[in-house]
């Protein structure tokens, strides 16, 4: 049976029994103390927890999941991938443990061709936590089971939580034996032959800080008994499928038979090159899930784990035997098995493709870069006589180029080197440490949300500012640090809860309104408006006037001036977005934006820099579409209904219910959208793209001014061609002509410059050849030429100082000058004084030693050089010297 096929059967089954089918959360984790979703259960918490009503009382869903924390073992075992999909039913204090045993023994042992999964009952097993006596007599009563296929284990095997603070409780799961091939009878531990596949938890209590899977506390019972259950969907698929481990199954083994085309390697030959298989299998489709929801390769976080997958893909293939680029071979083999059950993969792979290829470019020049750094480290080692290379050299290469410590392992042995890794790993401890802190600091504002929650359990806040600017409301509460407060004071800066606003919050890119909230003898300047958590509206507010009590009747009053250029802003995002992917096509879909009053901008998936005249393409598309005065609307709708109509959603953004779809012009730009927009498109103003960049692999970011900005950033370029034109004297349509003149007379003046240098040099050489010095019957001139004659033209001189000299004698000539503060030096023989067995060569690098340099050449003219200006007299002083010593010697 398909993948695809256990998926659509457990869904159907559980909507036949009225759950409500909720699709799967993005990856990314909301909750900040995990990177990705670890199990079904994630977007629910807040319905477990009793924060949130839920507004359905039954759910099922299948969650894409990632966990990387074993990223080593992948492959190397056959239970490890990092990519998985959990097939889950959850209960909200509706049907409890009976309901559920019931649900999952049915559907697990219904046959096929009756929609079921028709496992053979003869060999299922069920494990509960040890003192579960009624999940026990439940086993037996609706399955059946013998004493003897049920087993108790504890806390480790039947005691589940998200391995954070949060919601957890006992469990019970069904097993499959796999036979004795697997493993000894009845051995538990091991893991291979009693296969769990399908995890029933009773999530009833709440537990608290601690490690492992055992040293937590319990703090106390959850408001209601609930059911969370997770079915490992890729283990169904490989227990069905008659494969032996998941890397076989029809999602994945594809990219291996690719991987193995390519390599020219056969699977299931060497252990070793199984493992690469894998890897490479198992770590692409990950790419290609977590890049489908917005995560892009960088240096923290998620960003990193999605780099450290995709260049553990790209090195296995590497050490396969495969050099050339591999992604553009691999990912689009996963693209075709995932999208069976992700058809939105394959309307957005043109980008999910670009992010993926582009780091796969970066690594390549990663590896050619670090190689160079890697031989340096090497050949120090080896040259201190040492036989491991040091922690903080693998640190570095990790660090600063992105060299996999396996790699730097590899490479090392080929070159009779190991390395010290634990030196690496303290100092990798060391560095993830500092990540986490920072990570802490950084959510530390929101970091304890009971004040919030305190108050948000009072109701949501009524947001008004779609309609009007200023509304009269009442003060719900305050907080001062995070904790409820029971007032305020002049002066103090506190955060505001109102039963209702018109202030918008931040999100989705806009920046929060400014304004003021009124009160009877109270006066408070909002500074930032957030929603810390969902449905409240946070104002931080300082108080300017009076004191603040909840109850307190007020009228909170948007800056008009401000959120009518926060509307052109966003609205003209919407319009930059809508222009890029006319003049780019549909794959420049945006990742990210912000917008405030009067700027814009915008990140997009596109690889290569946009040239100055699509840039005006841009922009001259958006500007027409202002000036078209294009009717601006929002309306609500579900989010199928929204996908449906080709509105563009941002990636791991996770969507209420109902999604509000903003549209200017119909069709023409249509977008999920919470944010503020003007009525018409005309009301944008003026629109002025100012920049272009890089920001990082595969993402580019445009920038853009929009209406009196717009204006003003236009004024300023005004004003500056106005000053060049006055300065230049020239009309301001002639100053592209004017200044290229100027270059070019410029060019010219300098040639002509140097020309008249090298005469003046040239003229000294008369007066020069008059006078030499006679060195024991030698004519001998040594000059020190001003600065700056550069090699040619001391050449030159030299020349031109002995066709002046008289040659029934013999002559020595050494012309020296510091150009550029470099001395060079030349020297010239006549013939006569070659017969006296003097050499230019030799001499030259008598003086080249004093300027701390070198030199050479033939016996008549030699030239040469250094670096040490300061001894150019001396160098002449030697050449005079040598030459009175071998004359005379
Ligand atoms: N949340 C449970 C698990 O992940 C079902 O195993």
């Amino acid at each position: 049976m398909e993948t695809s096929e256990i998926r659509r059967r457990f869904l159907q089954y559980f909507e036949d029994r009225g759950h409500t089918v909720v699709p799967s959360a993005p990856l990314p984790s909301p909750d900040p103390n995990l990177l990705f979703n670890v199990a079904g259960m994630a977007q629910f918490v807040p319905y477990f927890v009793g924060q949130q009503t839920p507004p359905y009382p039954r759910a099922t869903s299948v969650q894409k999941c990632v966990r990387t924390l074993d990223i080593e073992e992948v492959g190397k075992t056959t239970r490890h991938g990092t990519f998985f999909q959990m097939n889950g039913n959850f209960s909200f204090g509706d049907y409890f443990k009976e309901k559920a045993i019931e649900y999952a023994w049915e559907l697990v042992t219904k046959p096929q061709n009756e929609g079921g999964y028709g496992f053979d009952e003869s060999v299922l097993y069920a494990s509960v936590y040890y003192d579960d006596d009624e999940a026990i007599a439940l086993w037996k009563r609706i399955a059946g089971l013998p004493d003897d296929r049920i087993v108790r284990l504890g806390m480790k095997d039947n005691f589940w939580s998200m391995g954070i603070p949060g919601p957890c409780g006992p469990c019970s799961e069904i097993l499959i034996d796999r036979g004795p091939e697997f493993g000894a009878d009845r051995d538990w531990e091991a893991g291979d032959r009693y296969l769990e596949f399908w995890n029933l938890v009773f999530m009833q209590n709440i537990r608290g800080e601690g490690g492992g899977k055992e040293g937590y506390e319990i703090l106390g019972e959850l408001p209601k008994k609930n059911i969370d259950t997770g079915l490992g969907l890729e283990r169904v698929a490989y227990l069905l499928q008659g494969v032996d481990n998941m890397y076989e199954i029809d999602e994945i083994y594809p990219v291996i038979e690719r991987a193995s085309e390519l390599s020219g390697r056969k699977y299931g030959v060497e252990h070793v090159d199984d493992v690469r298989f894998r890897v490479v299998a198992d770590h692409v489709r990950s790419a290609l899930m977590l890049i489908g929801d917005g995560v892009t390769p960088g240096n923290e976080q998620g960003g990193y784990v999605l780099r450290r997958l995709l260049r553990r893909a790209i090195r296995s293939m590497r050490l396969l035997g495969y050099e050339d680029p591999s992604l553009v071979e691999l990912l689009p083999t996963s693209l075709e098995q995932m999208k069976k059950s992700y058809p939105e993969l394959e309307a957005d792979f043109g980008r999910i493709s670009q992010v993926a290829y582009a780091e796969e470019e970066a690594f390549r020049r990663t590896l050619t870069a670090g190689t160079t750094i890697f031989d340096v480290a090497v050949r120090d080692t080896k040259a201190s006589g040492a036989h491991q290379l040091e922690g903080s050299k693998a640190f570095q290469l990790h660090d600063t180029y992105g060299f996999p410590i396996d790699l730097t392992i590899e490479m090392a042995a080929e070159q009779g080197l190991n390395v010290d890794t634990e030196g690496f790993r303290s100092l990798m401890k060391e560095q993830r440490e500092r990540a986490k802190a920072d990570a802490r600091a950084k959510k530390a504002g929101h970091a304890d949300t009971s004040g919030y929650r305190e108050l948000r359990e009072k109701g949501v806040t009524e947001f008004t500012g779609y309609q009007e600017l200023s509304t009269d409301s009442q003060v719900r509460g305050l907080l001062r640090e995070g904790a409820v407060a029971p007032f305020a004071e002049q002066g103090e800066t506190v955060e505001v809860v109102l039963e209702k606003t018109p202030f918008y919050a931040e999100s989705g890119g806009q920046i929060a309104d400014e304004g003021l909230i009124l009160g009877d003898g109270l006066r408070l300047k909002v500074l930032d408006v957030q929603r810390p958590v969902k449905g409240l509206i946070v104002h931080k507010a300082e108080i300017l006037e009076g004191v603040l009590r909840p109850g307190e009747n007020v009228h909170a009053a948007v800056d008009h001036e401000w959120r009518v250029s926060a509307c052109q802003a966003h609205s003209g995002t919407h319009v930059v977005h809508a222009a890029l992917r006319q003049v780019l096509g549909p794959n420049a879909l945006q990742s990210g934006s912000y917008n405030k009053p009067g700027y814009l901008r915008l990140d997009f998936a596109w690889s290569s820099a946009l040239d100055p005249s699509t840039r005006s393409e841009i922009e001259e598309v958006a500007n027409l579409a202002v000036r078209k005065d294009l009717p601006v609307s929002a309306q609500y709708m579900t989010l199928p209904e929204a996908r449906e109509w080709g509105a563009l959603a941002l990636f791991g953004e996770t969507y209420d219910e109902q999604v509000r779809v903003v549209e200017i012009g119909g069709p023409w730009s249509r977008e999920l959208c919470g944010g503020t927009h003007v009525k018409h498109s005309s009301q944008v103003g003026a629109l002025t793209v100012t920049g272009e960049s890089s920001v990082g692999a595969g993402v580019r970011r445009i920038e853009a001014f929009v209406g009196l900005e717009a204006l003003h950033y236009l004024g300023r370029e005004r004003a500056l061609v106005r000053l060049l034109s006055e300065n230049l004297k020239t009309r301001p349509e002639e100053l592209p002509a004017k200044v290229a003149d100027l270059a070019e007379r410029l060019r010219a003046a300098e040639k002509e410059l140097e020309r008249v240098r090298a005469a003046q040099v040239l003229e000294a050489a008369g007066e020069l050849a008059k006078n030499p010095k006679d060195v024991f019957g030698v004519q001998y001139v040594g000059h020190r030429a001003p600065d700056g004659v550069n090699g040619g033209d001391l050449r030159k001189l030299a020349l031109d100082i002995r066709g002046r000299m008289a040659n029934d004698k013999p002559a020595v000539i050494a012309v020296l000058s510091v150009n550029d503060g470099k001395p060079g030096v030349v020297i010239a023989l006549n013939d006569l004084a070659r017969e006296w067995r003097l050499k230019a060569g030799d001499l030259v690098r008598v003086a080249a030693e004093k300027l701390g340099g070198r030199g050479g050449g033939k016996d008549d003219v030699a030239q040469g050089g250094g670096t040490d200006p300061a001894g150019a007299d001396e160098a002449l002083a030697a050449v005079e010297h040598t030459v009175g010593h071998l004359v005379t010697g």
